[in-house]
């Protein structure tokens, strides 16, 4: 009977602090959401991403890796590295493509568009604005 009694108080506990835990985590979790609209807040030398080629970077809200292309003689552009298919990192850009390993879609490594899937959705893009010998990424635009 001590240990009916026991176990009926042991699960008691176990669902009133599994609902405590819960609720922290959804307060604790609106703070550690990016701001969206923020300047730029991670660099690289523009001497570091030759034509046709890119340098990767790390998203300070979430830690993926970007790669910053050049695909045209002064022209950048900024894209995830997390496959919007089932979120897979891909490769660093070649010959103008950018492959994922996990299902093999394959991205326009100057728009981030879809070439072949079975992702359906394009790469987030970032800004990115050129300052002197600075390429500085900005906001996710899409
Ligand atoms: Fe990239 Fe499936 S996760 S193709």
């Amino acid at each position: 009977m001590a240990i009916g009694g026991a176990g009926l108080l042991s699960g008691s506990l176990t669902a009133t602090f599994g609902r405590d835990r819960s609720t922290k985590r959804r307060q604790t979790a609106a703070p550690t959401q990016p701001p969206q609209s923020t300047g730029p807040v991670v660099s690289v030398a523009a001497s570091a991403v030759a034509v046709g080629g890119s340098a990767q970077v790390k998203d300070p809200a979430t830690g993926d890796a970007i790669y910053i292309v050049q695909p045209k003689a002064g022209q950048y552009c900024a894209l995830s590295s997390v496959c919007t298919h089932s979120g897979c990192a891909v490769d660093a850009p070649k010959n103008g493509q950018m492959y994922c390993p996990c299902h093999g879609s394959r991205f326009d490594a100057a728009t981030g568009a879809v070439i072949n899937g079975p992702a359906t959705k394009p790469l987030p893009r970032y800004a990115v604005t050129k300052d002197g010998d600075k390429l500085n990424l900005g906001a996710v635009q899409s």
